[in-house]
This record gives C-alpha cells, sequence and structure tokens, in this order.
C-alpha cells in the first residue's frame, strides 16, 4: 500500500516553515492503519521484542496497536508530571520546543528487549530520550519502529547503532 498517499501534508503548522506530516487521515482509513501495522509487524520478524515502549501522544497510536500485535506489553513514555507512580525523567529538545518525558520506575524488567515505536522520526531528540530512559531501567532496546522518518533531519544519525524501520520516508 502506498501510506505516503494516507498522510495529508499542512503547509506552515504548527509554525510557518514547518510542513506538518497529518496522520489522521491514514489512521481514520481502517484498512490503512491495519496494513501500516501489519506491515511494522512484518519488518519486525525475526526481532525478539518483549516489551513496546511509546512516547506520548502519536507514539500511542503506533505502539499501542503493535504490542498486541506482537502479543506484548505496552508501556507508555509521558510528559512530565502525567505518571502517577514513581518515575525516571529525561530532559530533552523538539523539533520546535523543548520539555521532559517520564517513565514509571518499575516499567521495564531488566534484561527485557525493548522495541520503541513513534509515528514519526524527525530530530530523534524523542526517540534519544526515550532511549535514555529505556537503558536507565536496564531495559535492551533492540529497535525503533515509525511509519515516518524524516530523512533530511538526519534523526538515524542521532540513534546510531539503533536498528530503525519506517514505512514511508521525506527526503
Ligand atoms: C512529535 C512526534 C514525535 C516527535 C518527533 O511529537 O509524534 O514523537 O515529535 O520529533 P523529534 O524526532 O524531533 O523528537 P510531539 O512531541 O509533537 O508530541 P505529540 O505526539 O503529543 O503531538
Amino acid at each position: 500500500m502506498d501510506f505516503k498517499e494516507k498522510i495529508r501534508v499542512i503547509p506552515d503548522f504548527p509554525q510557518p516553515g514547518i510542513r506538518f506530516k497529518d496522520i489522521t487521515t491514514l489512521l481514520m482509513d481502517g484498512k490503512a492503519y491495519q496494513a501500516a501495522i501489519n506491515e511494522l509487524v512484518e519488518k519486525l520478524k525475526g526481532t525478539e521484542i518483549d516489551l513496546v515502549v511509546g512516547p506520548e501522544a502519536r507514539g500511542f497510536v503506533v505502539g499501542a496497536p503493535l504490542a498486541y500485535a506482537l502479543g506484548v506489553g505496552f508501556v507508555p513514555v509521558r510528559k512530565s508530571g502525567k505518571l502517577p507512580a514513581e518515575t525516571i525523567e529525561v530532559k530533552y529538545s523538539l523539533e520546535y520546543g523543548k520539555d521532559a518525558l517520564a517513565m514509571h520506575k518499575d516499567a521495564i524488567v531488566p534484561g527485557q528487549k525493548v522495541l520503541i515505536a513513534d509515528d514519526l522520526l524527525a530530530t530523534g531528540g524523542t526517540i534519544s530520550a526515550t532511549l535514555d530512559l529505556v537503558k536507565q531501567l536496564g531495559g535492551e532496546p533492540v529497535g525503533a519502529s515509525f511509519f515516518i522518518e524524516l530523512s533530511y533531519l538526519n534523526g538515524r544519525q542521532k540513534l546510531e547503532g539503533l536498528d530503525i524501520i519506517s514505512l514511508v520516508q521525506y527526503e
């Protein structure tokens, strides 16, 4: 399936010069959404995975169905102040802005093989921060999966050594 065709591009959102990749048009198409998750599962064949970790909010939309399809658990990474139990936090930079990400301290059993999932890889800031949290808790990162990769922002370089899978690339 041509997933790019299902993604809507909005110029100058949320600020001038940014061409926002809007996945809501893909998500509302049940067949396309299912095919996208199935294709990630297909690409992950042969990778041992115990847990999927996904950052708020769009990472939930990719990570949770992926975890369900793989038959493994899902762990949410949230913006600071949202998780109720004891957390660890890491500060990070965004394509446009700064924030902190948090994960429950007991979310990962040391040694678990962790797949990170999100809708989009841009600068790689979100995934680096997520990777940091996973490692701090003793998880073993086995890869990162995305619907979209903005290749021109070189997120891959920031995540050197991590196996990266994306369905659609923008050069
Ligand atoms: C977006 C997107 C990724 C991240 C990619 O999330 O969903 O998580 O930015 O950018 P990066 O590779 O430069 O870090 P955002 O922080 O806008 O949060 P949202 O999913 O809650 O909208």
